[in-house]
C-alpha cells in the first residue's frame, strides 16, 4: 500500500501548504495479448493493486513544480510554455510529455505536485503509464477538465511516442485509466472498445518478478514493432489485425524467417486472447492453461521475447498448477515478469516451489506478489 499520509506530509513540507487534491493510477498486469496492441489487435490486461499516487495544488502562475519521492527526493521545475526533454532527469519526462500534450487540448495554470509510487520499476507491469495517467488524472480533477479516461490514454501514448521515444502501444494506459476492481479487460486496440471480463474469486493473480535486469527493452520492442509493419506491408493489409493464419503461410516465401515467425505469433496471439476471455466466462481452467502456455511458447519460438529465468519461472509454476491454472511471461519481455492464474489452494504451494527452485537454477532471488485487479483512475468508484 502507498502511504498516502506521507506522500500528503512531503507535500507540505515541500511546498508548505496542503495538496488541493490526490490521485491514485494503477500499473496493471496482462493476462494474454502480448505484442499485439501495436498491432491493432486484442489484448487482455487488469489494472493491479500497484499504482503511482500524485499530489497536487494549483499555482497562480505557469510554472511546474515537481518533487519525486522515489528518487531521493529530487525536485524539477519548468515552465508550461516551454516543455523540453530532460536528459538529467529521466523520470520527468513523462510528466513533461503528458503536460505537453495536455496544454495542446485545455487551457490550465502552474502546478505544484509531489509523486509516489510502488510499481516495479523495469519489470514489465507498467510503472511509467501510472505515472502518466496519474498526472493526467491529477490536473484533469484539480482544473475540472472534462477528460475522459479513454482520451487520457491516448495522451499518454503519445507522450510515450513522441516525447519519451518509445513506440508502445495503448494497453497500458488504457487500462490503467478504465480498469476495473475484480475484473480483467478485453480491449480491441482497433476501436478501442472494451468489456469487462470479472476474474473468478477461487482463484489468485500471482506475479513473480524474475529481477532479471533488462537491457536493450526499448531498442528491441522498436524493431519487433518494425517487423510486424514489415510482415502487415508484405501481405497487403494495414495492421496484422487483418492478416489470417492461411494469408501467412501463403506468403511465407516472401518473408524471411523471422518475420515470418513474428507475425505468426501476433496472428495466433489474437486469436488465444479472444478465446481466453471465452475460457474464463466459462470457467473452462484447462483452456486458460492451454492458452496460457501456447502464448509462453509462441513468445519464447516465434516472437523471441523470453530469457531464460523467466522461462525457468514458467516452468516451475506449471509443474504444481498443471491444468487447474494458467501461466506465463507478462510485458514487454527481456526479463520482467510472469503472470499466473492459479486457484487459491495451490496459491502457498506455488509460492513454496518458486523459492525452493528459481535462485537454486538461477543464482537470482525473485519477487513475488499477490496482486488483485483494481479501478482505474478514471473509472467512477467501485
Ligand atoms: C509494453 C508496451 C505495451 C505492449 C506491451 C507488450 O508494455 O507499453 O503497449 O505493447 O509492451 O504487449
Amino acid at each position: 500500500m502507498i502511504d498516502s499520509r506521507k506522500l500528503a506530509q512531503a507535500f507540505e513540507h515541500t511546498f508548505q501548504r496542503v495538496p488541493d487534491v490526490m490521485v491514485h493510477a494503477p500499473g496493471r498486469v496482462n493476462l494474454i495479448g502480448e505484442h499485439t496492441d501495436y498491432n491493432q489487435g486484442f489484448v487482455f490486461p487488469a489494472a493491479i493493486n500497484f499504482g503511482t499516487d500524485v499530489a497536487i495544488a494549483k499555482r497562480n502562475d505557469r510554472t511546474v513544480s515537481v518533487i519525486a519521492l522515489d528518487y531521493s527526493g529530487s525536485t524539477c521545475h519548468f515552465n508550461l510554455d516551454d516543455i523540453r526533454f530532460d536528459q538529467a532527469q529521466p523520470w520527468s519526462n513523462y510528466v513533461r510529455g503528458v503536460l505537453k500534450i495536455l496544454a495542446e487540448h485545455f487551457d490550465f495554470q502552474g502546478l505544484d505536485m509531489a509523486i509516489t509510487g510502488n510499481v516495479p520499476q523495469g519489470a514489465g507491469l507498467s510503472s511509467s503509464a501510472s505515472l502518466e495517467v496519474a498526472v493526467l488524472k491529477a490536473v484533469a480533477s484539480l482544473y475540472d477538465l472534462p477528460l475522459s479516461g479513454v482520451d487520457a490514454a491516448l495522451m499518454g501514448q503519445r507522450a510515450e511516442n513522441e516525447f519519451v521515444g518509445c513506440s508502445c502501444g495503448i494497453m497500458d494506459q488504457l487500462i490503467s485509466a478504465v480498469g476495473k476492481a475484480g475484473n480483467a479487460l478485453l480491449i480491441d486496440c482497433q476501436s478501442l472498445a472494451y468489456e469487462y471480463h470479472p476474474i473468478n474469486p477461487n482463484y489468485q493473480i500471482v506475479i513473480v518478478n524474475s529481477n532479471v535486469k533488462r537491457g536493450l527493452v526499448d531498442s528491441e520492442y522498436n524493431l519487433r514493432r518494425k517487423q510486424c509493419e514489415e510482415a502487415a506491408h508484405r501481405l497487403g493489409v494495414t495492421s496484422l489485425r487483418e492478416a489470417t493464419m492461411e494469408q501467412l503461410e501463403s506468403s511465407a516465401e516472401h518473408l524471411s524467417d523471422p518475420v515470418f515467425r513474428r507475425a505468426r505469433h501476433v496472428i495466433s496471439e489474437n486469436e488465444r486472447t479472444l478465446a481466453m476471455a471465452r475460457a474464463l466466462e466459462e470457467s473452462d481452467y484447462g483452456a486458460v492453461s492451454r492458452l496460457m502456455a501456447e502464448s509462453h511458447r509462441s513468445m519464447r519460438e516465434d516472437f523471441e521475447i523470453t530469457v531464460e529465468p523467466v522461462d525457468m519461472l514458467v516452468e516451475i509454476i506449471a509443474q504444481v498448477i498443471g491444468v487447474r491454472g494458467g501461466v506465463r511471461m507478462t510485458g514487454g519481455g527481456f526479463g520482467g515478469c510472469v503472470v499466473a492464474l492459479v486457484p487459491r489452494e495451490l496459491v502457498g504451494a506455488v509460492e513454496q516451489a518458486v523459492s525452493d527452485k528459481y535462485h537454486k537454477r538461477t543464482g537470482i532471488r525473485e519477487s513475488l506478489y499477490i496482486c488483485t485487479a483494481e479501478q482505474g483512475a478514471f473509472s467512477e468508484s467501485a
